[in-house]
């Protein structure tokens, strides 16, 4: 018999308001936020993949008169969302199976949902982030750069197998996708956790080109 794997919406589900208790407002999730912020029109169209509790992100966006779709694989988690959130939509969908128009959103974010993706899924949920954005929209993401594909880990007392990228690869991927690269950072985030261990997280943010 194969060993069942968990799923990101198996995990999600138990961890559920757990994780905000544990990462909270991550510095490099600030920082995207932040960057958003500045430069996005009045009352933009913001895609959170992956929004997890709506908070920091959704809230903060939705706070500043932004219209935000986040989108969750975890019931769980859209359930806890739609609760603390009330100013954002919250739509339970894995994002490798949605469809959004083209050209429909000024930002798309997506703050650690491709962890328990393939790789090759993460490359096509890039594509699908650039197809989606207007010309001009930006696209923010956070993640925990490794080259790491399909390794077993323990995420606050889960058994996980994640899979990522080193920072250039990743970066060079969201370059394929048809995306500019405009900002890349990382810091060292330390999560809210008795034995967690301290972890790297890399923003890249950038811009659909045209307008
Ligand atoms: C580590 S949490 C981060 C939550 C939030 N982005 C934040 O930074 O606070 C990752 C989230 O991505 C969601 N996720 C993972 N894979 C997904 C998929 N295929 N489609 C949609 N959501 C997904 C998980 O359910 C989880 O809520």
């Amino acid at each position: 018999m194969s060993e069942h794997v968990t799923t990101a919406a198996e995990l999600f589900d138990a961890i559920g308001a757990g994780y905000e208790e544990a990462f909270g407002r991550p510095p490099m999730v600030a920082a995207a936020v932040r960057d958003l912020l500045a430069v996005l029109p009045p009352q933009a169209r913001v895609l959170d993949v992956g929004s997890g509790t709506g908070r920091p992100v959704a809230a903060d966006l939705a706070a500043a008169g932004h219209r935000v779709t986040g989108i969750d694989v975890s019931a769980e988690m859209v359930r806890i969302a739609r609760e603390q959130v009330p100013g954002a939509e919250f739509v339970h969908a894995d994002v490798r199976e949605w469809e959004s128009a083209p050209a429909t959103w000024n930002a798309v974010c997506a703050f650690f949902p491709f962890l328990q993706m393939t790789r090759a899924e993460t490359g096509q949920v890039l594509a699908s982030a650039a197809r989606w954005l207007v010309s001009g929209g930006r696209f923010a993401l956070v993640t925990v750069p490794a080259d790491l594909e399909d390794v077993p880990v323990d995420f606050l007392g889960h058994q996980v197998r994640v899979t990522s990228f080193p920072a250039d690869a990743l970066a060079g991927l969201v370059r394929a996708s048809g995306l500019e690269v405009t900002d890349t950072r990382a810091e060292t985030f330390a999560p809210d956790q008795p034995g967690a261990q301290p972890e790297e997280h890399l923003l890249i943010m950038a811009r659909k080109p045209g307008k």
